[in-house]
């Protein structure tokens, strides 16, 4: 394997912290969250009091109750505990907003949340607004040492909220797509351009290697302790597997093929009616891709998009290849060798998402953020063009059950010679 390491790569190794380390704790404080916080409110700018209701599925949410559970977040966990004083903005607002923390308390049904016609959109505002007022006060008046030892949990609160702003595209994009016109959330907004090489593959010598997060630097608890892994020998495809392929792969019947699929594979292929990729749409006999810019043309040389892990296995058991384990991709990734690691889609790993070995669940409530999801789902490696800014990092690992296809997931295929 060559060394060549590219900048892009070095720089996601540990993504940069949300503090900048110039001016007082307090203000570094109240610059990241009100950047952050901003970015929601950016995001939710085009759409309209009744986009922001639309729940189109179980799994998708409101924007607006986006919106809001992020504020909760730092309502519950930052104010509610460390702010004395702080009065709540609205008494019923734990039991909305409230996403799966048993231990914060009983909570409105996730499937229920698009039937909240109130609060409107604007009292969502008015929520935010109250919340970072707060936020700020508390900031600007607590001294330093409460502070130095909030900053953990004020980081794990705004690293979620970029993860629900980048739910809030992809689930405002599943609505979209059931609507027949069909809306563009920009329509200035083109799939961003893939940075594919004439090199196919890079071998991985058979070695043992340190995965998982190994510094201070944020992480999310899931991402440690960093361990020792044997890897290889195997290749792993430089290259993202491409809309051209998948339309190969639908030519030669990948769909109807049942010896291609996982049996819970095939079933969903069958209860669901999938043909292709979600959100693709037959105009004319022409296959189209609803996107956040509306309906496109499929682009043979981008990336495929919106797969699920049953698809991703199909496709690779048709192409003769296999899934990369996450192991295999993070040490690829970490030599930079993987073309779009990040920015374009998640890719599918073959590994189950279950907890490191020594793994513990930090303590509290925040230790529901992550651990009790580690049983029948999938991990997903590196970060789709939705992702936020600085968000991304080489040991972070997504995790959706196989079905799931509405986020931006494709997929890059491994070989074992
Ligand atoms: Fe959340």
């Amino acid at each position: 394997m060559t060394k060549s390491v590219s900048a892009a790569a070095l720089l996601a190794t540990s993504a940069p912290s949300l503090f900048s380390d110039s001016g007082s704790l307090a203000q570094n404080l109240v610059e990241a969250y009100l950047v952050v916080r901003d970015e929601t409110e950016r995001r939710a700018a085009p759409l309209s009091p009744e986009d922001q209701l639309i729940q189109s599925m179980p799994d998708a949410s409101p924007a607006k109750w986006h919106r809001a559970h992020t504020t909760w977040f730092f309502e519950q966990f930052l104010l509610g505990e460390h702010s004395p004083g702080y009065q709540p903005f609205h008494p019923d607002y734990a039991f909305l907003f409230n996403s799966y923390y048993v231990s914060a308390g009983p909570r409105h049904a996730r499937h229920q949340r698009g039937h909240l016609t109130r609060p409107s959109a604007e009292e969502v505002t008015a929520y935010r607004r109250h919340v970072d007022a707060a936020v700020v006060k508390f900031f600007q008046t607590a001294d330093q040492a409460t502070l130095a030892k909030l900053v953990p949990l004020v980081e794990v609160g705004l690293n979620h909220e970029q993860q629900h702003q980048e739910l809030m595209l992809t689930d405002i994009l599943h609505a979209f797509a059931q609507n027949p016109i069909p809306p563009a959330y920009d329509a200035a907004w083109r799939f961003p351009a893939s940075q594919r090489t004439a090199e196919e593959w890079v071998a991985l010598n058979e070695g043992i290697h340190t995965v998982g997060h190994t510094d201070d630097s944020f992480h999310f608890d899931n991402e440690k302790p960093a361990h020792r892994a044997l890897v290889g020998p195997v290749r792993l495809a430089r290259n993202l597997v491409t809309n051209a392929e998948w339309l190969a792969f639908m030519k030669d019947g990948g769909y109807g093929t049942a010896t291609l699929w996982l049996m819970d594979g095939f079933a969903a292929v069958n209860n669901e009616g999938w043909q292709a990729p979600g959100h693709w749409r037959q105009v004319g006999g022409e296959w189209r891709i609803m996107t956040l810019g509306g309906l496109q043309p499929v682009d043979r040389q981008a990336p495929v998009s919106h797969v699920s892990y049953y698809e991703a296995d199909a496709f690779a058991r048709w192409a003769g290849k296999h899934l990369p384990t996450e192991m295999e991709w993070e040490v690829a990734a970490r030599a930079g060798q993987l073309n779009d690691a990040f920015g374009i889609v998640w890719q599918w790993t073959r590994s189950s998402y279950s907890p490191y070995p020594g793994y513990r669940a930090i303590e509290g409530a925040l230790g529901e953020y992550n651990g009790k999801f580690m049983v029948n789902q999938l991990v997903l490696r590196g970060s789709s063009f939705a992702t936020p800014a600085g968000h991304s990092r080489i040991t972070y690992r997504n995790f959706f059950y196989p079905h799931h296809r509405w986020q931006f997931t494709g997929l890059r295929l491994a070989d074992y010679v």
